[in-house]
């Protein structure tokens, strides 16, 4: 619309003494007659140079508020957050996310892991052989390190973190999925007695407690683990403590006492660097800890030691897709909410504007009287003024006539309103909302999921 505040208006007033009321005219440049109605300085009460002067600020105002929010409705409209499935769309291009084929969290983050012994300490055929000598029929006996040992306290046991010295306070699952990984016996009570067994006849076998330890672990008790491990750190030589300390690592990660685990496993990582199991345990803790730039470091190092540990590989790629979709999750979710405050920014001043712009025509006089307010107004100002020119009009003759001629500088605003479509849309202003509601949850998840356990 043509707000053109410089525009001329030309008031042709062909007065006539005799009858005035009848003979008011408006004579556009142009020579054409039409009444000058719509000016938003008709107002009611004409004679009020107050009320005029509060009319123009309103005026201006109403002008203002509108460029406002035309800018501002443009600005939210062109914000990038309104994509609906943005998980959907990194999960499918970017190729970190390819290539992990699956999320992090379809990944068993808490994935036993075992270092062997060395080789020649293996007891494998040892226990075939003395369980082909046993009566199977006895009550088995259970590998109780407590019982076996006794070991108040141990430099190498890691007595200072919480954990271990709170033993008894954890809970863990139990690991089946481990039975099969550590030995060939298929009785897991048989594989506990030769443990059991074995330990009466050497206390100080470290690959022993590592076998107890282990199996405290398949049955899902912490305390007697930890009690076994303590011992096994105790005796072990410090070339084959990784072993031990892969074992208590996994306890501890297992009781959701991951930031302690990560302490343990570290420990493993000084003593063997180069065993990838040792920096793919880490990794795995590292996740649950939500800290992917250190968890992708550790498995990226697992497969660097051994190339064709693709599990290590795909968790790499699957530890980078997420931290880049928690990122831009993250990121929607700010802007999601910077739209919001500014679409209840935006609602204030609309709802503000649309106060202003009835006010403003309601100080105007209904169009009927407008025209002859104005001319009486305009004429009045004349009778006073000493030179016969009004504020924006003067007199001339013309044609025998006299003619008032008026400048009006302003135009009109009252039709403003009506011209662009400014008002929210509330359903939006919801969806909005809940959106980013929403997202804000997911967000919290991502970071907590993981992280809950921990106590
Ligand atoms: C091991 O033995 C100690 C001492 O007898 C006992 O307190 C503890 O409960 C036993 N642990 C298990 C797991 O049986
Ligand atoms: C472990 O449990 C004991 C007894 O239930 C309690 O007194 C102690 O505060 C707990 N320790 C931790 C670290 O939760
Ligand atoms: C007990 O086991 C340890 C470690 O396996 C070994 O070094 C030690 O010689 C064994 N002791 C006996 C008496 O067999
Ligand atoms: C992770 O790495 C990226 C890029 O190397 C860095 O911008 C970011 O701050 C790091 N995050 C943490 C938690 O260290």
């Amino acid at each position: 619309m043509a707000v053109n505040m410089s525009r001329w208006f030309i008031c042709l007033l062909l007065i006539f003494k005799e009858c005035r009321a009848s003979t008011h005219w408006v004579v556009t440049e142009d020579g054409k007659i039409q009444p000058q109605l719509d000016s938003t300085f008709s107002l009611k009460r004409p004679y009020d140079l107050l009320a005029l002067m509060e009319q123009e600020k309103r005026a201006i105002e109403v002008e203002e508020l509108k460029q406002k929010l035309i800018i501002q409705k443009e600005e939210i409209d062109r914000r990038e957050d309104k994509e609906t499935n943005l998980e959907g769309k990194i999960y499918a291009t970017d190729e970190d996310c390819v290539a992990a084929e699956k999320p992090l969290t379809d990944f068993d983050l808490y994935a036993s892991t075992v270092v062997p012994f060395p080789p020649y300490k293996q007891f494998g055929d040892e226990f075939t052989e003395y369980a082909e000598t046993m009566d199977l029929d006895i009550i088995f006996k259970k590998p109780n390190c407590s019982e076996i040992a006794d070991l108040d306290f141990s430099m190498h046991a890691f007595e200072h973190l919480s954990s271990v010295r709170d033993r008894q306070n954890l809970t863990m699952t139990a690991e089946i999925g481990l039975h099969h990984a550590v030995t060939t016996v298929e009785n897991i009570q048989l594989y506990g007695h030769l443990v059991y067994e074995f330990l009466q006849k050497n206390k100080t076998s470290w690959i022993l407690f590592d076998m107890a330890a282990y199996y405290w672990r398949i049955h899902g008790d912490a305390a007697a683990a930890i009690e076994c491990t303590r011992r096994a750190l105790h005796f072990s030589p410090r070339e084959f403590k990784d072993v031990t300390l892969i074992n208590l690592g996994n306890i501890l990660h297992l009781s959701h006492m991951s930031e302690e685990a990560a302490i343990v496993v570290h420990a493993a990582v000084d003593i063997a660097p180069n065993n990838a199991i040792c920096h793919f345990t880490l990794g795995n803790i590292y996740a649950v800890l939500a800290d992917y730039n250190k968890s992708a470091i550790c498995f990226e190092n697992a497969v660097k030691i051994q190339p064709d540990f693709t599990n290590a590989a795909q968790r790499y790629h699957a530890v980078m897709c997420h931290s880049k979709l928690e990122k831009a999750l993250e990121a929607q979710h700010i802007s999601l909410q910077r739209t919001l405050t500014e679409l209840r920014e935006y609602q204030k001043q609309h709802e503000n504007w649309v106060r202003q712009s009835e006010k403003l025509i309601s100080e105007q006089a209904p169009p009927e009287v407008k025209l002859e307010q104005r001319l009486e107004y305009e004429e009045q100002k004349i009778r006073e003024s000493l030179d016969g020119r009004g504020q924006d009009c003067f007199q001339f003759e013309q044609n025998g006539h006299m003619v008032l001629s008026c400048n009006m500088r302003r135009e009109t605003y009252t039709s403003a309103q009506s011209q662009v479509d400014l008002s929210l849309n509330l359903q939006l202003l919801q969806a909005v909302e809940s959106k980013a509601g929403k997202l804000g949850q997911k967000v919290i998840n991502a970071k907590t999921s993981e992280q809950c356990h921990r106590t």
